[in-house]
């Protein structure tokens, strides 16, 4: 009888273990950055070109994003953690141009 019980929860638990982290990083980067990068970072205006930033830099993505840069890149320091962040870098190396 128990196992009916445990058979959603054992789900549950397998497809958030294999949830692939750039999907969570999408989702962030819909919630607090496609404004301003463009939706799927396309036609980002005036902000940076993510697809265009270097993939072997994570160092300063992470800087970048919970610090902020120049006058329009806000600082996710408050809002984001390192997690979301990894999340994030993973979505935007996986669309990089380079
Ligand atoms: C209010 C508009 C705005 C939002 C929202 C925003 N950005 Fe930015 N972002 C900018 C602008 C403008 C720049 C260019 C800053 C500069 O170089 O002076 C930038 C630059 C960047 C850079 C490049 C920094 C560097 O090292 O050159 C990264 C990476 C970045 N943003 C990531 C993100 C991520 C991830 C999010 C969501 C968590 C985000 N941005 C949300 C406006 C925004």
């Amino acid at each position: 009888m128990s196992r009916f019980f445990l058979f959603p929860i054992l789900f549950t638990w397998v497809s958030h273990c294999y949830a692939d982290s750039s999907e969570i990083g999408k989702e962030i980067y819909h919630e607090n950055c496609a404004t301003c990068h463009g939706r799927e970072m396309q036609k980002p205006g005036l902000a940076f070109d993510l697809k265009k930033f270097p993939k072997n830099d994570f160092q300063r993505f992470q800087n970048s994003v919970l610090n902020g840069k120049g006058g329009g890149m806000p600082a996710w320091r408050s809002k984001l953690n390192e997690d979301d962040v990894q999340s994030l870098w993973q979505y935007v190396i996986s669309g990089s141009e380079n």
